[in-house]
């Protein structure tokens, strides 16, 4: 697992006005060439060309930072064999389409788009490039050129969770979360089911921001959070604005996606970080290999995907085992986050003891486990 060391993500932090000021014109950067006088370079021309497209600025210091530190890892790992760049803040809207086929123009043959809803700009333009790769982070439609890939989120999340449970004093978790589809919502449960393995009776307030990045949201959900009783909070939208509200008010969060701990080094409870570089790397050496595969990849613990980082030393040593035991079980498989009973917040059992959630029921999540307030949006009078 990469962890970030605190000053890459100050760096980052200082990036991040900056990437802010570009944030309309949709910044595209391009790693400098390697330099002519190199003799084990490559012609430019023989290098596979990688364009990354990210719907948040890479200073996010979360999900488009966690991505970007892969697209660095691979450029690293195979210099002189492949060329890569990126194009930052791009809108889950018309507008991606229109980068996709700029970065096909311009010669890249592997494209990685990183944010859910890029998934039918991708399916669009990739039906009409059969030459190109697609590769699409957190999508399910799959095509002949296009895969999808995703890590284990839900996993952190409730390694996470067991660090809240032992922690609230209020015994009333939160989370704020960003747009209302599966992933998202099982990432919330996971995180309460966690806080629930310490003491069943915690309970969780949720609040949406329908959006992955915008950190003015993101504080004011995390403040009213705060305000109705949560004393520790998850998020799943992509910046440290909630770690940070909490530093203000005294609460405690998570960092997500990225090592946030250089955000709140008071709050900061534990960041569950995903570490994209093995699957970039594979996909990278695949297609130098001419041996592309496509298909759908959900990587986790297990794969070393994802981690629950820097755990706060104020952490009692009884809660960092029962983190440890559970994220053994998990690389080892002999356990499963979505294992019942599991009942939803009306009464009803969705998982029978001893059940293992299979792959349709983890995608299709759409409801709040037992001691969640609330209707997830969508599924309001179902
Ligand atoms: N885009 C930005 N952040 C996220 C995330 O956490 N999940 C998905 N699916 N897409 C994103």
């Amino acid at each position: 697992m990469n962890a970030l060391n605190k000053r890459s993500l100050l760096k980052a932090v200082a990036l991040s006005a900056v990437t802010l000021a570009t944030l309309a014109a949709c910044g595209k950067k391009e790693e400098a060439p390697a330099p002519a006088a190199a003799p084990a370079a490559a012609p430019a021309a023989d290098k596979l060309k990688i364009g990354f497209m990210y719907v948040s600025p890479i200073g996010d210091g979360g999900w488009t930072f966690q991505h970007d530190l892969g697209r660095k890892a691979i450029q690293e790992k195979f210099a002189g064999k492949v060329e890569t760049s990126f194009v930052e803040s791009v809108p889950e809207s018309a507008d991606a389409e229109r980068v996709l086929r700029d970065m096909a123009g311009q010669g890249n043959k592997l494209i990685f788009a990183t944010s859910f809803g890029f998934q039918e700009y991708v399916q669009k333009v990739a039906a009409d490039l059969p030459d190109v790769k697609f590769e699409h982070a957190t999508g399910y439609k799959q095509a002949a050129n296009v895969a999808t890939y995703d890590t284990k989120t839900f996993e952190g999340a409730y390694l996470a969770g067991i660090v809240a449970g032992g922690m609230t004093k209020t015994k009333t978790v939160g989370v704020v979360a960003s747009v209302p589809i599966p992933e998202v919502v099982r990432n919330i449960n996971s995180f309460v089911l966690g806080a629930q393995s310490v003491d069943p009776s915690i309970k969780a307030k949720v609040v949406w921001v329908n959006e992955w990045f915008s950190p003015p949201k993101e504080a004011e959900a995390a403040t009213s959070l705060i305000n109705r009783g949560v004393d520790v909070m998850y998020q799943n939208t992509n910046s440290p604005a909630v770690l940070k509200t909490a530093e203000e008010r005294g609460a405690r969060a998570f960092g997500k996606d990225g090592d946030m701990s250089a955000f709140a080094p008071k709050a900061h409870l534990g960041s569950a970080v995903v570490d994209w570089t093995p699957y970039y790397s594979k996909v990278v050496e695949d297609t130098l290999a001419g041996n592309w595969q496509g298909g759908n990849f959900w990587w986790g613990v297990k794969e070393g995907a994802i981690d629950l980082l820097k755990i706060a030393d104020d952490v009692p040593q009884e809660i960092k085992d029962r983190v440890e035991k559970a994220r053994a079980g998990l690389k080892d498989g002999s356990f499963a986050v979505w294992t019942g009973p599991i009942k939803d917040n009306t009464g009803k059992e969705l998982l029978a003891a001893g059940q293992v959630a299979d792959l349709p029921f983890l995608t299709g999540i759409n409801f709040y486990v037992a001691g969640v307030e609330g209707k997830v949006p969508g599924a309001e009078g179902k």
